[in-house]
């Protein structure tokens, strides 16, 4: 059944160990942070698209001690999980709990924003939602601003899932974990499809951001995990 995080035991399994299905998410976690480190103009906010259960916001205000963070999220069970982690930082953040399905009626405070981010949030859209998305953070952000975005990537060419596959398998042994992504692409599809997960193509996403008006580039890439940046021009 596809992974529903607004259930809360859902919630709660992915919060006890988001590294567990993908160990490249704490060395990609630390790029994207060192970006944003170096990004910060004190006294503006950050937004986060898909804000969870708080978990970059407790690293973020390890390493920025004077962020404010603007977080999104649809899950009252994942913010829930966020309010418990954050509670030493309540005053450094605000979570807005809405729908990324619904851009209309989305009120954004504190913009625009210099830097937005997203962690393995849009594969749970459907393309023409992360399309939408990708254009609200460039009307979002100020002129210069940078949206970086770290996620799950579609497995492509078909032909090239053995490489994929043995990624995942040293990530495994590396990680002492086994990576569930499938032993075939058929099987992988499979459980994409179990989890609801509807990931794009690398080159679908950097022209998604062309489209928008970003100078975009993949910053970093491990088998199916990107981590692209996108630039607004001006500033
Ligand atoms: C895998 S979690 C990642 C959370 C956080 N970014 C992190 O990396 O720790 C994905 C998050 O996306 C949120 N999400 C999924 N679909 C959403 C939607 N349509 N609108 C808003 N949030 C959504 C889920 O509720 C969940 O908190």
């Amino acid at each position: 059944m596809a992974q529903d995080f607004t259930d809360a035991a859902t919630a709660r399994a992915w919060d006890a160990d988001p590294a567990a299905r993908n160990p490249a998410r704490t060395e990609q976690l630390d790029l994207l942070l060192t970006i944003i480190e170096q990004e910060h103009r004190p006294g503006t906010a950050i937004l986060d698209i898909g804000m969870g259960s708080g978990r970059v916001e407790e690293s973020l205000f390890g390493r920025l001690p004077e962020v404010h963070v603007v977080g999104i999220d649809h899950s009252e069970a994942m913010l829930g999980l966020a309010a418990g982690r954050l509670a030493p930082w309540r005053g450094r953040y605000q979570a807005i709990r809405h729908d990324l399905t619904d851009l209309g009626s989305l009120e954004l405070p504190s913009g625009p924003y210099p830097i937005v981010f997203s962690v393995q949030t849009l594969h749970n859209l459907a393309d023409r939602h992360k399309v939408g998305v990708v254009a609200r953070v460039f009307d979002a952000l100020m002129p210069g601003g940078l949206f970086l975005l770290l996620d799950r990537i579609a497995v492509e060419p078909p032909g090239l899932f053995p490489s994929y596959r043995a990624l995942w398998e040293r990530l495994g042994r590396v990680h002492g974990t086994a990576l569930a992504e499938g032993r075939t692409y058929a099987e992988h599809l499979d459980v994409l499809a179990d989890q609801g997960d509807r990931p794009a193509d690398l080159e679908g996403h950097l022209a998604w951001f062309r489209g928008a008006g970003f100078e975009a580039a993949c910053l970093h890439l491990h088998a199916n995990r990107a981590l692209i940046v996108g630039r607004k021009s001006g500033g």
